[in-house]
Formats: C-alpha cells, structure tokens, sequence
C-alpha cells in the first residue's frame, strides 16, 4: 500500500485553495487555428481531462501578435479568442478544475514570418540559435528595440489580455516571466543593453505586473520566473540579487503565487526566504520531474505546491497515478508540438478502460 503523498495535500492561501499541490505546469501545445488564434475545439476537452490538477496553468497565450512565438499558438487579443477560451474554462470549471492563463510575449525568441514584422526586446540583440516556423527551422533574427514611449503601451496590452482572461471564465493569469522570452530578457545581463529608465533590470517587469494587478486584482495573478536559466541565449550573473529585488515587489503587490522553474538545485532555498506568499515550483533539469522529487521539495518546505510538465501529457489523471502509484506514461517528444491530433486527448485516465490505446512513446 503506497504512504500517503505530501503532493496529495490541500493547499490554502488567500485566494488559492486547491485540493492537492499537484499542479499542471504550462506547455504549448501548438494546437490553436494558427490563422486566428482561437484554441482548437478539442483544447477544452484537453484541459478538462486534466482537471483533477491543483491547478492548471495553461500554455503560453500572446497578448499581443507580435509576441506570438510559433506556428498554431493561440491568442487573448480577439472577441474570436475570448469566445474559445471561455469553452475551455468553463470546461475545466464543470470537470472540477482550477485554471490559469499563461500570458507570454515571445519577444526575440519567433521571427519575422510569424509575426508579420521585425520581432520587438529589450534591446537589438539577437538570439543565438534557430526558431521553429511554419514547414521548420530559420535563422534567428534581430529584434527591433522596444521604444521607451511604447513600453507603458505594452504593458496595458498585457492588462488588457489579463481582462479579456477574466471575461473568458479563467480563475486568474499567469505572467511568463521565464525561459528566455519579452520579459525575462529585460532581467538578463546581455539582452538588457537600455540606457533609459527601463535599464533598470526589475523595472518593466513589474510595470507589467502593476497593470495587470490594477486591471484583474493581484489575488487573481500569478508571475513565473526562471533565475539563471540560460534557455534562449540569456545570460544572469547575479541572478539571486536581481529575482531577490523582483520578489520584494511581488511582496508588496500581494500577488496570488510566484511559480519558480528551478534549472539548479540552489534556486529554491537561495529564493524562497524573499517570497513570503504561495510558491509553485517546478524542477527543470533534462529529464521529466518526478514525484519523488516534488515530494523533496515539500517535505524541505522549499515550495507549496509542484508543477508537473510532461508527466501531464501522457497522465491526464496525475495526482491519482501518483496516490495509487499507477504506472506513468511517457510520451515521445513528438506529440508534444504541432497539428496532429495524435497525442493530444487520446491518453486515457487509469479508470478509463475503454478510450483509445495511448500513443507509445
Ligand atoms: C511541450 C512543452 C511546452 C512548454 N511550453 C511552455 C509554455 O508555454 N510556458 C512555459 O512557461 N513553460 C513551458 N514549458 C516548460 C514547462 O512548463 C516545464 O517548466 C518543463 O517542461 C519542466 O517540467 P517537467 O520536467 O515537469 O516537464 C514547456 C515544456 C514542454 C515540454
């Protein structure tokens, strides 16, 4: 008889009450009608599948076109999109769920055939490496520096998305602030070459939370940051001064939870002592985070609640897998972007005998 998990747990705090502290991290899924944005029908049935999560973060949603990232990755910008996402809530909300919309500007990392003109950043400078375009790779290109008088702009386009979530049924968003993409690099050493007020590392970062904040409440907002992660050519030194900084604020702001991907081990305990709120971690290390290791996280009190990527798309039932100690499915790297349907709600719940076979990984 498997002990019981501490991920199994209820969580309270403020506004966030959730059943377990397993939550489903965001993964872009580059399902959504890639001409209008609009998630594709099956999404609500993706999200719903999954709703015994704590709490689902949903993938990566632009606020604005030109912070689309790649082939078929939805909006919140259109009445269109709004309308799709509101089947999706209201979805979650009826198979019992919680759910967050992840609000993310690409920044440098898409390019100019996605967006339909030069990609914007912090500053001209380009990332190293190759984007994923319609049909495959291209070269990356140089962004065109955001101008001081559009960045207030900017960060309303953010507001505006955060209220169009609300409107659609969503319990709250989620700002991306990770992985290398608009607003991480306004924190990072080599993508952060501005001379004006927005030098200041924390600055628009926060500039963004505030409004968001001031449009949708701070008890219905959540900030995701990856300190030192060098994913998409980033560069940060002195992180752990830096997100110390960043954290204070969220301190003051009262912000519903931070979500922390840790790519080193040191993050937690080096970061969890400047935020005093709820705190979803997630290990981002190479291989799947395992429950073995959540279950570390909580025990050390180093985080409230973990955020499972991966193991969620072949395990839509994820917390029950982990309290009976069910097999897990793991899916190929294949079936994690793009158009097939293949891979996206086929994987059945362990009590589900009758639904289709999973797709072998
Ligand atoms: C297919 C895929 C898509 C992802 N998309 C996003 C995203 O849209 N936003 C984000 O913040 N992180 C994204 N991530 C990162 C995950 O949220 C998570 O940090 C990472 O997968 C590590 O967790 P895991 O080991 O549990 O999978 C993505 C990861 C994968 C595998």
């Amino acid at each position: 008889m498997p002990t019981a998990s501490p991920l199994l747990r209820p969580y309270r705090d403020g506004a966030l009450v959730l059943p377990n502290r397993v939550a489903m991290a965001p993964m872009t899924r580059g399902r959504a009608d890639d001409t209008t944005g609009v998630p594709h029908p099956l999404t609500s049935l993706y999200y719903a599948q999954r709703a015994s999560a704590g709490l689902i973060v949903t993938e990566g949603i632009w606020p604005v076109r030109v912070g689309k990232s790649g082939p078929g990755i939805p909006g919140l910008a259109t009445a269109e999109q709004v309308e799709g996402w509101r089947a999706v809530a209201t979805a979650v909300h009826a198979a019992g769920g919680r759910v967050f919309a992840q609000l993310w500007h690409a920044g440098r990392v898409s390019h100019p055939s996605v967006v339909g003109e030069p990609t914007v950043a912090a500053s001209a400078v380009r990332a190293r490496g190759r984007i994923y375009i319609e049909g495959g790779w291209a070269e990356t290109t140089t962004p065109r520096e955001l101008t001081t008088e559009e960045l207030p702009r900017l960060a309303e386009d953010y507001a505006t998305a955060a209220r169009n979530a609300i409107e659609a049924g969503f319990d709250g968003v989620e700002i991306h602030g990770a992985n290398g993409y608009l607003l991480h690099g306004f924190l990072a050493d080599n993508t952060n070459l501005r001379t004006d007020r927005y030098a200041d590392r924390i600055r628009f970062p926060l500039e963004v939370t505030e409004a968001v904040v001031a449009a949708v409440g701070a008890d219905r907002v959540g900030y995701r940051i990856s300190p030192g992660n060098p994913e998409n050519d980033l560069v940060e030194a002195n992180w752990p001064v830096v997100y110390r900084d960043l954290l204070h604020e969220f301190t003051r702001l009262g912000l519903a939870y931070v979500h922390l991907v840790a790519t080193e081990d040191r993050v937690f305990p080096e970061l969890r002592p400047h935020w005093p709120g709820p705190l979803i971690g997630n290990v981002h290390q190479g291989p799947p985070s395992s429950q073995a290791a959540g279950e570390r996280l909580l025990e050390d009190g180093l985080v409230d609640v973990v955020a499972f990527g991966r193991l969620f798309i072949g395990n839509p039932d994820l917390p029950s897998r982990f309290a009976t100690g069910a097999p897990l499915v793991h899916v190929s790297e294949k079936h994690h972007y793009g158009s097939a349907l293949e891979g996206y709600v086929d994987f059945p719940a362990v009590t589900t005998t009758r639904s289709p076979s999973p797709v072998p990984a």
